[in-house]
């Protein structure tokens, strides 16, 4: 039976460097409570004439350099981003083109927020056993920065976000591989949806665009942070228990978790009730902040870069996000 495993990976974060006594001169807010509450230190911001597609591109040169392939060996791509660098198309077509692939290849796109990685891995998984492709690069790349509210009313959200890029190759695995995905899955509750949104501009507006229109919180991103907070930490729990039992494992079998990156909080409480030590992760939220579609390939792509994660390795990722979504994989890495 046809299995899929993931080749190698490649990151890319903007070079400018946004810390917590920055934002101190935009907004009320401290170091102190940006570091108790959340982990993070600093993010990466990106300045005029970075893009979307700009950074995937340059995380995926990485990717392929690692892997020793050229931009024509992708059979597909799974681009998951909230909002790519125009409302549409969408960013996997983008970056077919800035790729310089020869063929039109097709481009997938994911939207599902902090957990398009388990969204993206288990449909590149499936289209890869099926035999529709033999090797899928998927992605995640995202700007917040030019989306957040940057003064004291949007200070609970503007706080957390960071810009980045993380891509995976994932191809068909050679017959007796060590390394193979194991299994993915994915869920979803749209009850969740009011608790972390944008709402406008919204095609549910007549006209959706109006001249003069005041920009207030319905153009930024909108939280109930406490909410998030219980549901991410109960739905990480409850899926990595059901992908552990359902394939036979233990959290004590794991050699490496790599989970979203949208609190050192959550991950804490995530990898206590699970009775996983913490040095079985890896974590990028101090520097980078939560960089959404982005967030596991940017942290994943790190702890194999340190040797924390080496081939063969039992591996979990963990994700929750808006929608509300959430999903887990489990690998042979
Ligand atoms: N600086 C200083 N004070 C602040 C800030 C800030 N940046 N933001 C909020 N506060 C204040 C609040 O106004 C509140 O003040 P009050 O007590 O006078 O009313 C106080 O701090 C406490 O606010 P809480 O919201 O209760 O703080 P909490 O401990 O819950 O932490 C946080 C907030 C960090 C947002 C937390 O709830 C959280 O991490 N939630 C989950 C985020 C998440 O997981 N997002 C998911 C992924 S995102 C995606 O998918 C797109």
């Amino acid at each position: 039976m046809r299995k899929s495993y993931i080749r190698s990976l490649g990151h890319f974060v903007p070079s400018n460097v946004v810390t917590n006594f920055d934002l101190e001169k935009m907004m009320e807010t401290s170091d102190e409570w940006i570091q108790q509450r959340s982990g993070i230190k600093e993010r990466r911001w990106v300045e005029p004439g970075e893009t979307t597609t700009g950074m995937a591109l340059k995380a995926t040169q990485e990717a392929l350099r690692k892997a020793d392939l050229k931009a024509d060996d992708i059979d597909a791509i799974i681009f998951g981003c909230l909002l790519s660098d125009y409302i549409f198309p969408g960013g996997g077509c983008l970056l077919q083109k800035e790729l310089g692939c020869s063929k039109p290849i097709p481009a997938f796109d994911i939207r599902n927020q902090c957990s398009a990685f388990p969204y993206s891995l288990q449909l590149a998984d499936s289209l890869i056993r099926s035999g529709v492709y033999n090797r899928i690069l998927i992605v995640g790349s995202e700007i917040h920065s030019t989306s957040l509210d940057k003064t004291t009313r949007g200070r609970d959200v503007s706080v957390l976000f960071g810009d980045g890029a993380g891509v995976c190759i994932v191809e068909a695995a050679p017959e007796n591989s060590k390394s193979f995905i194991i299994d993915t899955i994915v869920q979803s509750e749209g009850e969740g949806c009011q608790y972390l949104m944008i709402h406008n501009p919204s095609p549910m507006n007549h006209p959706r665009m109006q001249a003069n229109v005041e920009l207030d919180e319905s153009f930024y991103p909108h939280m109930e942070g406490r909410a998030v907070f219980k549901n991410a930490v109960t739905r990480m729990c409850q899926i990595m228990g059901t992908i552990l039992q359902k394939n036979g494992f233990k959290p004590s079998d794991v050699d490496f978790v790599v989970a979203h990156q949208a609190n050192m909080r959550i991950n804490q409480m995530v990898m206590n009730e699970l009775k996983i030590p913490f040095e079985k992760t890896h974590h990028t939220i101090e520097k980078y902040g939560n960089t959404t579609a982005a967030t596991i390939p940017i942290t994943m792509n790190e702890a194999v870069d340190l040797g924390k994660i080496k081939r063969g390795d039992l591996v979990a990722t963990v994700a929750f996000g808006a929608g509300f979504t959430w999903g887990a994989s489990l690998m042979r890495f």
